[in-house]
């Protein structure tokens, strides 16, 4: 099969979930280019509702769905109602800023308490589990699936500063997805984990845009940028395809070289 094949993805229908905006809104368009038809997951109905539009041009196809990863109530309907057929593609994108506020990052960790940081830790790992339950159920009967988690390089070093939670968060989003890839094996089923460094996106615009922030941060990074959401995507969209599927269990990180560079 030549790679152009390898890489087409009609007949699979995508979840890609908080692709209102940022890094899930480029891979949901980048699925949809590769022949998917996209599921547009955000808490937010009209950003999700944009992005579909945006995307549904020519032959592709996209529908927005609102539910909050981390109510599996919502997710559970979620799957049952877009109306467009079992998902075979799942991207584990939601979280980060959207998920509300850091946890109080004048206050050390030792000082916080559960509700700082409850809601943050629930959308970055139950909205994991959650969305992979009702997608999994999905991918089984059909013997081929593909779930794909993004995880942050935080998770892998564990960051302070207010990102304690959200390293232990995507710490345990990477090892469950590790799981996944032992429980899904036999059914055709991969899981893997995309690492992110920094990353241009609505979340974090402002902050790249200060001048000594930028450069502190880039002497951490090989290749001396930021990530772009176009970055992500062509990796989700390998992950996604019949191109990658000798590969499971695996985070791939996508960050300029920033483990390297610690
Ligand atoms: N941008 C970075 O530098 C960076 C670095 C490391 C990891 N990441 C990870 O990449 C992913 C995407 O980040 P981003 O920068 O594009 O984020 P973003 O904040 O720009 O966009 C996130 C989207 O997810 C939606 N969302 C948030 N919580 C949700 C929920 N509970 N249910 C449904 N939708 C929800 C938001 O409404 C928003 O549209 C996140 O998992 C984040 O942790 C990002």
């Amino acid at each position: 099969m030549s790679t152009t094949e390898l890489l087409d993805l009609s007949g699979r229908v995508a979840l890609v979930t908080g692709a209102g905006q940022g890094v899930g809104r480029q891979i949901a368009a980048t699925l949809a280019e590769y022949g998917a038809s996209v599921i547009v997951n955000d808490f937010d109905l009209d950003r999700a509702k944009q992005v579909a539009d945006e995307i549904s041009t020519g032959n592709r196809v996209a529908v927005a769905a609102q539910a909050d990863v981390g109510d599996f109530e919502q997710v559970n309907r979620m799957f049952s109602d877009h109306g467009l057929g079992p998902v075979s593609i799942v991207v584990n994108n939601a979280g980060n800023g959207g998920a509300g506020p850091a946890p109080t990052r004048q206050l050390p960790f030792w000082e916080q308490d559960p509700s700082d940081w409850e809601r943050f830790f629930h959308v970055n790992l139950d909205g994991v589990l959650n969305v992979t339950r009702c997608g999994i159920a999905q991918m089984v009967p059909n013997g081929w699936g593909r779930v794909i988690t993004i995880i942050s390089d935080a998770g892998r070093v564990g960051e302070t500063n207010g990102m304690e939670v959200y390293s232990g968060a995507k710490a345990g989003a990477a090892g469950f997805t590790r799981a996944m890839a032992r429980l899904g094996g036999r059914y055709g089923i991969t899981a893997n984990c995309i690492a992110l460094g920094a990353t241009r996106t609505p979340a974090t615009e402002s902050r790249m845009q200060n001048e000594e922030f930028a450069k502190k941060v880039l002497s951490n990074y090989i290749v001396r940028r930021f990530g772009e959401p176009s970055d992500i995507a062509n990796a989700a969209l390998f992950l996604s395809s019949d191109a990658s599927s000798y590969i499971t269990g695996q985070t791939i990180p996508v960050n300029g070289g920033y483990s390297l560079a610690l």
